[in-house]
């Protein structure tokens, strides 16, 4: 941002542990001065002033807003409070960025969006790595038909339960992850499946999802998805008991990208040119000079200090900072974020129907608590006839 004047008050609620980012990344901006965080547990929103220079720091979000004015708010509590604070913040009048995943449903998402209608006021969705330099650059390629239309969009990501949140969520059946009814998957996967649907036009793409408990796991871990859409299909892998990895793969007919967030690289996957034998001495070869090409590229970056891992984060609030001061539209438009939400309920409720459908399977031979049991899985079967006639709808 050229200027230099700071001229929109930025606040955060929940200090836990995305917050340090945004506060990091806020303070690189020029036209954002941060001027309080929020907490329902003052000690958080104390230390979180303390790490980042933040002039105040309060428990009570009406003191908060009453005494710092601030012009925006970033909201990163958990995903079950998203709507309600977001409206109550819409309506106190300051725009709000809220971190992803949206709220926990459609429905709430669309009440959302009308309180944003009502007000005037705007929203952005952290869909933050649209923005990062290696998502542009792949971008920039596909723009320029390197891989001509694109047809399929493969999204990896591998978030091991091995770190201090996972093992959080893990070892607290009460967890409020584990309370959200897409469970581990609603806070994780918006990241891989907004990389497949920003590819897709369809409002409703077709969707087949399945999830289930990796080794000892007590709750869902590893989750397989397939969407298909007109003239783009995506799959979406996510698991547990793989390395932690964000990548993704782009096609069309003339060849794919492979993009990975971690090591900031991008390879063409193309044939060989070459035929037979000569193919495999020219695969390796082209492979090795796409290796030093990402070598120098990011060697450039580090000598700059541009590697930053929550690059695609800052860049989002600027676009973020400046529609507001422009009066331009927000970066993430409003019927992406009920597009991706609707997306997401259609997995979780395949997820459970499938779930649920194996279960009844299961009890098909005689046990004495299997009239209750099979009562139970009733309203999973009759979720079980409402997809499929959704499905049958929309193909
Ligand atoms: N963009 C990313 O890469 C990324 C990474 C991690 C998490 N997230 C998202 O950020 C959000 C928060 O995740 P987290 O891992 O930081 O959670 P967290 O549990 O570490 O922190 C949440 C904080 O919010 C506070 N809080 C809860 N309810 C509150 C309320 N009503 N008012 C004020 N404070 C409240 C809690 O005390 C806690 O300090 C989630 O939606 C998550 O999906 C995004």
């Amino acid at each position: 941002m050229s200027s230099r004047t700071p001229n929109l008050r930025i606040a955060l609620i929940g200090c836990g542990q995305i917050a340090d980012a945004h506060l990091q990344e806020i303070r690189k901006i020029d036209c954002a001065e941060l001027v309080a965080v929020c907490d329902v547990h003052q000690d958080l929103a104390d230390q979180a002033a303390a790490r980042f220079g933040v002039p105040r720091a309060d428990s009570d979000l009406s003191a908060m807003l009453a005494e710092a004015k601030p012009d925006v708010v970033h909201v990163t509590t958990p995903a079950h409070t998203h709507c309600e604070l977001a409206t109550r913040l819409l309506v106190s009048g300051v725009h709000v960025y809220v971190e992803k995943p949206l709220t926990v449903d459609f429905s709430e998402a669309e009440s959302l969006l009308e309180t944003v209608t009502r007000t005037g006021k705007s929203l952005c969705l952290g869909h933050d790595q649209l923005f990062d330099p290696i998502w542009l650059r792949c971008r920039e390629l596909v723009d320029a038909g390197v891989i001509g239309e694109v047809s399929h969009v493969e999204s990896v990501l591998g978030y091991p339960l091995s770190g201090q949140f996972g093992r959080q969520v893990t070892g607290n059946p009460d967890h409020w992850v584990r309370r959200l009814p897409g469970g581990l998957f609603q806070n994780t996967i918006s990241h891989p499946l907004y990389r497949i649907t920003e590819y897709m036009q369809d409002t409703q793409p077709r969707v087949d999802a399945h999830w289930y408990a990796a080794g000892t796991a007590t709750f869902p871990t590893e989750m397989v998805a397939h969407l298909r859409g007109k003239t783009v299909t995506g799959s979406l892998f996510f698991s547990t008991r793989i390395q932690p990895q964000r990548i993704s793969r782009v096609y069309g007919p003339k060849g794919g990208l492979e993009v990975d967030f971690d090591a900031q690289t991008i390879r063409v996957i193309r044939q060989s040119r070459l035929p037979g034998a000569f193919g495999k001495i020219e695969m390796p070869w082209r492979h090795w000079r796409e290796g030093a090409s990402n070598l120098r590229h990011n060697l450039w970056r580090f000598l700059k200090s541009d590697i930053h891992y929550f690059a695609g984060m800052r860049t989002l609030f600027e676009l973020y900072y400046r529609s507001i001061l422009d009066g331009s539209s927000p970066p993430i438009a409003y019927d992406e974020m009920l597009r991706v939400t609707r997306v997401m309920d259609t997995m979780f409720r395949h997820c459970r129907v499938r779930t649920g459908a194996k279960r009844l399977a299961a009890l098909s031979g005689a046990s004495p608590r299997l009239s209750d049991r099979k009562a139970n899985s009733q309203s999973e079967v009759d979720d079980l006839d409402e997809v499929i006639s959704e499905t049958e709808q929309v193909s």
